[in-house]
């Protein structure tokens, strides 16, 4: 269970981005995160990940605080973050380096494998087009097999026949060992397609507006009445969220639909 317990986080320069979020995230949900921009979706899954320091509240994962990054906690960024001195097996090797060399040759190369990369294994990260290279960038999240997958935008710079080809790759990987994911995006069509429950955030100060559970049947199926209904429940939140303008202490319970 990941959990998240009255999480907030205030920039030194005093801009208060997360106000006191608080979730549960059960083992293998998919659970999908979205907001306007700078609503703090990003400092959320950098808080989730470790890879930055709450201002107070807590991150926990199987009863353990999260206070730095770890293996069982992999991350996939918006850009594929490759070096590009490496080749794409060295890049997705890397976070295993501590590996003995033969284990670390087979579990990379299953990741690349699974990715559907592995011809590519010797090629650089210059060689591969944007959708490769994020699906490198998901071999590498997967190769430390880790129970958390946290996503941050990471189809929104491909264009619209890579990203659904990806977002159907990716309800592939997951359903190999199912591990809990947390996908950030600000596309409602792909948080509808990709989870079990959608968070829709609202700015100033970061808060959790609505949680949705969308009784849609898998695989999902866009051209389906109910998913369309869901869109359109689901932007009504995004426009009541962009409205909404809250200060203070008061409380400010989640609405669930
Ligand atoms: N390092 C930082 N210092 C100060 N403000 C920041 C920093 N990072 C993000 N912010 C601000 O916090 C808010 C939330 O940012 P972010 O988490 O990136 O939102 P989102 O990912 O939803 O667009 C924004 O107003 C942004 O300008
Ligand atoms: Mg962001």
């Amino acid at each position: 269970m990941l959990l998240v317990d009255s999480l907030s986080k205030r920039y030194p320069n005093g801009h208060l981005a997360l106000d006191r979020i608080g979730l549960e995230v059960a083992p293998g949900e998919i659970l999908g995160v979205v907001g306007g921009s700078g609503c703090g979706k990003s400092t959320l899954l950098r808080l989730l990940s470790g890879l930055e320091v709450p201002t107070s509240g807590t991150v926990t994962l199987n009863g353990q605080p999260v206070r730095g990054p770890r293996g069982e906690i992999g991350v996939v960024f918006q850009e594929p973050r490759l070096m590009p001195w490496l080749s794409i097996r060295d890049n997705v090797g890397f976070g295993i380096r501590h590996l003995p060399k033969a284990e670390r040759r087979s579990r990379t190369d299953e990741a690349l494998t699974r990715v559907g990369l592995i011809d590519f294994a010797g090629a650089w990260p210059r060689e591969l087009s944007g959708g490769m290279a994020q699906r490198a960038a998901l071999a590498r999240a997967l190769v430390g097999r880790p129970s958390v997958l946290l996503l941050d935008e990471p189809f929104s710079a491909l264009d619209a026949l890579t990203r659904c080809d990806l977002q159907d790759h990716l309800l592939d990987l997951w359903a190999y060992d199912r591990p809990t994911l947390v996908l950030v995006t600000h596309d409602i069509e792909e948080a509808l397609v990709l989870s079990d429950r959608v968070v829709v955030m609202q700015p100033r100060p970061g808060r959790i507006l609505t949680v949705a559970t969308p009784p849609l049947p898998r695989p999902r199926d866009r051209s389906d009445p109910l998913f369309e209904e869901w869109k359109r429940r689901l932007l009504g939140e995004l426009g009541r969220a962009s409205r909404h303008r809250t200060d203070g202490d008061e409380a400010f319970p989640a609405a669930a639909i």
